[in-house]
């Protein structure tokens, strides 16, 4: 099902707070707002940010460098999941990437992140690799990172 009134504006640096307060609520280690706003800053970077009448829900950060591309970062509010928000958000960075002259997209994710690895393999990434340990959590366990990769159309 997707938001009522889903709208995706550009993220830019003014953005900074709402996107940490979004961040902070999704990751256990939130980045702040300074470096949210340095991210965006950095030369290749952009990304979008989904609203609900004005609300922000969710948004995602990609970077293009020549024609590779990265998601950065991609979270919604808790109160606000499997509605399609983050599939919307994804949709539109990918369509940008391709844009911006990418060809192909790569991402990490935590290999407990189940409902991340779902979502990104239905958008069409496959594993490329694996990095073992790669976050730590604050209870002291680590979880391995998997790579993951698409071709952009
Ligand atoms: C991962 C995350 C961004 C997904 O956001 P979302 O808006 O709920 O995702 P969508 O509603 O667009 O999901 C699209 C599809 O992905 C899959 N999916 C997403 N979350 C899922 C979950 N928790 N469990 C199982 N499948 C999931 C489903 O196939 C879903 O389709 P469906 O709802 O019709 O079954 C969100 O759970 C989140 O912010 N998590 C915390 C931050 C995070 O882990 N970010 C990714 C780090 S790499």
């Amino acid at each position: 099902m997707m938001a009522a009134a889903l709208h995706l504006v550009e993220a830019s640096a003014a953005h900074a707070s709402v996107l940490a307060a979004l961040h902070g609520a999704g990751f256990e280690d939130g980045w702040s707002a300074d470096s949210l706003a340095a991210t965006i800053a950095t030369p290749g970077s952009y990304g979008f940010i989904a609203l609900d009448r004005g609300e922000p829900l969710g948004f995602v950060l990609m970077r293009v460098i020549a024609d590779e591309s990265e998601v950065i970062t991609v979270t919604v509010r808790p109160q606000a999941r499997r509605q399609g928000v983050a599939r919307a958000l994804m949709d539109a960075a990918l369509a940008r990437a391709a844009e911006l002259g990418a060809t192909t997209a790569f991402l990490e994710v935590a290999d407990d992140n189940a409902g991340a690895i779902r979502l990104y393999r239905m958008l069409g990434f496959t594993e490329t690799g694996r990095r073992p340990g790669y976050y730590a959590r604050k209870t002291g366990v680590r979880a391995d990172a998997l790579t993951m990769a698409m071709t952009l159309s």
